[in-house]
């Protein structure tokens, strides 16, 4: 069985990509140093899956650390590298942690990949890496501009540092852009837990709906869409995490032609903000209590993308619908607000 180390796998895409892969035969194993995350996570995935995860609480910056984890799974084939912070506006606020922590344990877990040669890699990326392109569908060769944030730069970096690295031995690489990753685990055992005020909408809408939020905002709805709201591509965090299993079936297939390949993954579908408030009243049957309010700054008008390379490449066909994304967050937010523990979890985090 090939043994696969998942980094930052008590995070939200990092826990629904472990279920996946167990769920598809591959052995796992966890480095998570819960800076941002819990480990409590992993009691909802070993629910789902009936077995027993082993995290490694390491932090991904200390090379010695995370040269042990390697010391003791020589047997490790493949990584997904998902260890990060991902807050785009703490990351405005300190860019340097953002610059400190993503590049240096990227650098690190590349080293050793090295060094014990592990033959597959995937990266963790985001569609952050347009920055604010030209066009609207953005395919993997619509050109990159400046990062909108220091997020966003760590991102753009880290394709590169993976890319330029994987010329010279004999890794190979995925970089799997996400579009945005919303919805949670249709078991219910698992979902999303943002820490702190959330910045991103599916989760302002299922705690503003609970009462956790008094109300919330939909910024700007003056721009030109159909209604005046922002598109985005939201794509169902399972969907996202299937798409890890595909890509290191690809690699272990020697399917990739060159040792780097980019994937999108986004449904290819774009909804206005408005759209999405919209199914989730209609799912939920909760009148959202929201007002319109200024532009946020940075906000592209509309992205989406064109997945046609990774459903033609990995053989990966999005399975859940908005309808689907917005039921499966309502119902883990209705957890949370039954389930004690969890809550008490979330809870910690808030600042
Ligand atoms: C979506 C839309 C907001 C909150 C971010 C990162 C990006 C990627 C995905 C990882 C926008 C609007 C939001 C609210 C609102 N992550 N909104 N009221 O900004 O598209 O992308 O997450 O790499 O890098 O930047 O996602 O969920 O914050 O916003 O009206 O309270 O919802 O303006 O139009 P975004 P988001």
């Amino acid at each position: 069985m090939n043994k696969i180390l998942v980094t930052g796998g008590c995070g939200y895409i990092g826990s629904h990509t472990i279920v996946d892969l167990v769920e598809n035969g591959f052995d796992v194993i966890c480095a998570d140093n819960n800076s941002r995350s819990n480990e409590a996570i992993l009691n909802g995935v070993e629910k789902i899956i009936n077995k027993k995860i082993k995290n490694y609480k390491v932090d991904l910056c200390n090379y010695d650390d995370t040269y042990a984890i390697f010391q003791e799974n020589t047997d490790i084939r493949g990584i997904i590298h998902f260890a990060a912070y991902k807050s785009v506006g703490e990351s405005v606020e300190k860019p340097l942690i953002y610059f400190e922590n993503n590049l240096n344990s990227l650098i690190n877990i590349l080293k050793c990949a090295e060094e014990f040669n592990v033959p597959h890699f995937v990266f963790s990326s985001s569609c952050t890496v347009y920055g604010n392109p030209d066009e609207m569908i953005v395919t993997e060769e619509t050109p990159q501009k400046p990062a909108e944030s220091p997020y966003g730069a760590t991102k753009q970096m880290g394709e590169q540092i993976v890319s330029e690295t994987v010329k010279s031995n004999s890794v190979n690489a995925i970089l799997l852009r996400y579009f945005n990753p919303v919805g949670a685990h249709p078991s219910n055992n698992i979902g999303e837990l943002p820490i702190g005020k959330p910045a991103n909408l599916v989760p302002a809408i299922t705690q503003t709906a609970i009462g956790k939020l008094p109300m919330m905002q939909v910024f700007g709805t003056d721009y030109n869409t159909k209604d005046g709201s922002c598109v985005r591509d939201y794509i169902h965090v399972c969907d996202i995490a299937h798409a890890h299993t595909l890509a290191l079936n690809y690699l272990i297939n020697k399917k990739n032609s060159t040792a780097c390949e980019v994937y999108n993954l986004g449904t290819g579908d774009g909804y206005t903000v408005l759209e999405v408030i919209n199914a989730f009243e209609k799912i939920s049957g909760v009148k959202l209590n929201y007002q319109t309010g200024p532009r946020r700054s940075g906000d592209v008008i509309a992205i989406y993308a064109n997945n046609n390379k990774a459903k033609s490449h990995l053989d990966w066909q999005p399975q859940y619908n908005l309808n689907d994304m917005m039921d499966t967050a309502w119902k883990w937010e209705l957890k949370l607000k039954d389930d004690g523990n969890l809550f008490k979890v979330q809870k910690a985090g808030l600042n």
